[in-house]
Parts: structure tokens; sequence; C-alpha cells
């Protein structure tokens, strides 16, 4: 069978970090494509070396051109500026349009089949953007957020509980910012709900340490994280190259899920073949459904300002 081909767009700290996971984890061929002369091609060849100690199966190309990222099968966009301390996500909201559309134009042009998982912040705006730019099926683009989120929230419940994190399975949905929608009913640790496990003030303080996690980072490095970023979007990649059915929370695209009316959000999905297969309708309480509520608002608002960015 033919290796399959991954173009990552930005050779930056998250855009590297994510091709040199994907090499690891053998997806396939890797592009790292980049505006920069020598940053692309420079650390795709450091990658690849890595290969020569771990022997991975695809190669991994720097380049500047597009063409060497024709007919990729999934496109990861990294291509953003990142916030710096005392930033929001949503003051990127101008700069980053801006490069999600011509990276998006560049996308329809020379990968047309492609699956596109959105890295780029203020996210689900510029998951829209992307969308809104290629015009491609609502189930081939895609924003990555929640895997990192639940991830972070998964982490501080098993180190509170000083558990294995593979048995926690931690639920959240909502926008990438502040106001996400951690769901502490639908979490559970093998099985047992974590309010049955957690005291009420450990949780919340687990929640608000999630819903900050970004700036935690941000303030203690002086940049933004990328590690556990990448291997979101690398996880995200894996579950639709290999069509294995996972379950988790993405910015996908909801109209009557959840009455949502239109946005791309973070919600629960089955990620598969076919990328966003479905997206799985929780029953939500009347608390839960008000911060969703909020979170959508905002994300809309944001959608707002993309549009006239777009049309400018
Ligand atoms: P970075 O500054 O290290 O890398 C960005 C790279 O994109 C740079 O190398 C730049 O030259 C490149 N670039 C800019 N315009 C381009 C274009 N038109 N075509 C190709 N490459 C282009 O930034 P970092 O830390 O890698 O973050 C990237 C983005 O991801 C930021 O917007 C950041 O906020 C976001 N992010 C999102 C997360 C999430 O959970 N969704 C988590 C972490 C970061
Ligand atoms: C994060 O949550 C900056 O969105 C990025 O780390």
């Amino acid at each position: 069978m033919a290796r399959k081909k991954i173009t990552v767009v930005g050779a930056g700290n998250v855009g590297a970090t994510t091709a040199q996971i994907a090499a690891m984890r053998n997806l396939g061929d890797i592009v790292l494509l980049d505006i920069v002369q020598g940053l692309a091609e420079g650390k795709a060849l450091d990658i690849s070396q890595a290969g020569g100690v771990y022997a991975f199966e695809g190669s991994v190309t720097g380049t500047m051109n597009w063409q060497t990222a024709a007919g990729s099968d999934i496109v990861i966009v990294t291509s953003g500026i990142p916030r710096k301390p005392g930033m929001s996500r949503d003051d990127l909201v101008e700069k980053n349009t801006e490069i999600v559309k011509s990276v998006s134009q560049s996308i329809a042009k020379f990968c047309p089949e492609a699956f596109v998982i959105v890295v780029c912040n203020p996210l689900d705006a510029m998951v829209y953007a992307a969308a809104k730019t290629t015009c491609f099926p609502h189930s081939r683009i895609l924003g990555m957020a929640g895997a990192l989120d639940a991830a972070r929230y998964a982490l501080f419940i098993a180190n509170e509980l000083g558990v294995s994190v593979a048995d926690v399975r931690a639920v959240l949905m909502g926008g990438h910012g502040d106001d996400m929608v951690p769901l502490p009913r639908y979490t559970s640790v093998a099985g047992i709900p974590v309010v049955e496990l957690v005291e009420k003030e450990a949780l919340e303080r687990i929640i608000e340490r999630t819903r900050k996690g970004g700036i935690e980072i941000v303030t203690l490095l002086g940049y933004s994280a990328y590690y556990a970023p990448a291997a979101g979007a690398v996880r995200m990649a894996e579950a639709i190259l290999l069509d294995s059915k996972a379950r988790m929370s993405c910015c996908a695209w909801c109209d009557r899920e959840y009455g949502v009316g239109g946005a791309f959000v973070g919600v629960p999905v089955i990620l598969g073949a076919g990328g966003v297969e479905r997206i799985i309708e929780l029953d939500l309480n009347e608390q839960e459904r008000a911060a969703l509520t909020e979170s959508v608002g905002h994300v809309k608002q944001l959608m707002v300002k993309v549009d006239a960015i777009l049309a400018s």
C-alpha cells in the first residue's frame, strides 16, 4: 500500500514537533513547509537524521514550495503567530486570518482531497477561516484543541489521584479559550465518575487550571506550548489515517448539534477515514448548556471578525 503523505505547514515550534512525532510514529511521508528560507529544510533534515537512529519508514522533506505538498492526504496547519505573555489568543485574529487564508488557498489548489487539521489560534475562528477559504466539506476540516485541553485535564486529575493518565477519560467541549467547558459529569477514572473520586474544591481547581493551561505555559516559557499541542495534532491525523474511529474532542462544524446554529466549536466526535464521521451529542444539564452557549457566543463574535478580514 502506498504510504500516506502528511504536510505540516509552519516549521516553528508546533510544526516541527508535529513533523517529528508523525515521523516517529511512522504515519507516512512528511512534508514540512515554511516561508522562511532554510527553516523547514533544516528542521526536516535534522528530523530525518533521527530516522538514522530510529529507522522511520517514511521520508521527511522540508520545503518552501507548495508543489512538494501536492496530493497530501492530510495537511496540518500550524503557520500562525503564537501569543506572548500578556496576549490573549483573540489578539492573534487579524494576522493569523491572513496567514490561514493564504495557506488555505494553497491547500485548495495543491491538496484538494486532503483532510485539514488547523492548529493556529484563535483556534475555532481559524478553522472557520480555513473552511470558508477552501470550501471543503465540513467533515474534512477540523481543529486541534480538545485533544490538548482534555490531555491537560486528564493529567491534572491523574496527578491528583495518583493514578495512570491512561485510566482517565476526560471530556470537555466548547471553544479553545478560558471559557471552554470541562464536563466532570462525563469524566471518569477507570469507569468511575470523577465527581465520586475528587473533592469538589479540588476538581474546581483542576478545571480552572485546565482552562488556563495555555497561559500557564506562556507565563513560564515566554512563548506558547508545543510538545502537547503537536501530540494532539498527530493523534488526530493518526485516527483519520488508521480509520480508528477514535472518540475525542475536536473542533468540528456544528449546526443543529447542541443547538450551535453554525459554528466550528469543540465537541466530542468520532474520527475515522471519513474525518469527522459523527458528532456525539451528550445530554447536557442546564448549567453545562449555558456554559456551552456562552463559549459558542464568543466563537461567533470572532467569526464576524474573520468574515470582515476575509472580505477585505
Ligand atoms: P512559531 O512562531 O514557532 O511557528 C509558526 C511558523 O509559521 C513560523 O516558522 C512561520 O515562519 C510560519 N509561517 C508563517 N506564515 C506562513 C505561511 N504563510 N506559510 C508557511 N509557514 C508560515 O509558532 P508556534 O509556537 O509553532 O505556534 C503556531 C500556531 O499554533 C500559533 O498560532 C499558536 O497560537 C497556535 N497554537 C495552537 C494550539 C492549540 O491548542 N490549538 C497550541 C499551541 C499553539
Ligand atoms: C495552548 O493552549 C497556546 O492555545 C495554546 O497552549
